[in-house]
């Protein structure tokens, strides 16, 4: 299938697309296998993911991959979690970089390992100038902290109180020139946001699946977008300004 043509039969498709990837334990336990076997092949579901995303045209991807609050995990979860994302960082970037794929991360770097921090930064830097689709990598991440961050940046920057706007806001948070996600997906049936992307969200449409994360193939990804093409977004406004 060439790029884009998969979402032909879709009216509009959502420009930027965030995913909170849950369920990877509960798919494990479903399979009498550990936590970490779930985080794995939630790893490997992240590739047929971003394969269909791309198909269906949507250029920016910002996956929730693990949160501030994800520390108070056990020990051994965190460590296998850690090791994942080094190693992941490591052995998918030749191939993200060859299909034109642009890595960031959105969170804090403090708290990872040198090890990670330099793979995220390198994979980063190495990226910059791709532009067939965005894929940013929420680790270490919290919407709250990173308000938090962006107002202590601008207080460092000298910002004078009319000075703050949610324009000027928005341009220290970790997201800054990404557009706001237009749908957020969860996996999982769980219905809430988790701290991710508190203020970036604030207008996105929502959808939310029972299917767990390692499950969430291109099929499901096109039932979220036909459900996200039945949706009439008005951003506060009457309906007649919306258009
Ligand atoms: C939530 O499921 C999932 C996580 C905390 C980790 C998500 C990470 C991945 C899918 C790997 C992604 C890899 C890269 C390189 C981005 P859960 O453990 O909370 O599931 P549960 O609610 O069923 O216990």
């Amino acid at each position: 299938m060439a790029e884009g043509d998969a979402g032909a039969s879709l009216g509009k498709i959502p420009q930027h697309v965030a995913f909170i990837m849950d369920g990877n334990g509960r798919w494990a336990q479903a399979r009498g296998l550990p936590r970490n076997a779930g985080h794995r092949a939630g790893r490997e579901n992240v590739r047929r993911v971003l394969d269909a995303c791309g198909e269906f045209g949507i250029k920016h991807v910002t996956l929730y991959a693990f949160s501030t609050e994800n520390w108070k995990r056990p020990t051994d979860e965190v460590r296998g979690l850690m090791n994942l994302f080094e190693n992941a960082t490591d052995s998918e970037l030749a191939e993200l970089h060859r299909n034109g794929v642009q890595i960031r991360h959105l969170g804090r770097q403090e708290g990872l390992s040198p090890l990670l921090r330099n793979r995220l930064n390198h994979a980063a830097q190495q990226t910059r100038n791709n532009t067939k689709l965005v894929l940013s990598i929420a680790l270490n991440y919290g919407g709250r902290a990173e308000i938090v961050d962006a107002v202590r940046r601008m207080i460092e920057a000298g910002l004078r109180p009319e000075d703050v706007t949610e324009e000027s806001l928005s341009r220290y948070l970790y997201t800054a020139g990404l557009p706001d996600p237009d749908l957020v997906v969860r996996t999982a049936g769980e219905m809430r946001l988790s701290n991710f992307m508190v203020w970036q969200a604030a207008y996105a449409e929502y959808y939310s699946t029972p299917t767990f994360w390692p499950d969430f193939d291109r099929e499901e990804l096109r039932k979220a977008l036909a459900s996200y093409d039945q949706r009439h977004r008005r951003f506060g406004q009457l309906d007649q300004q919306a258009k």
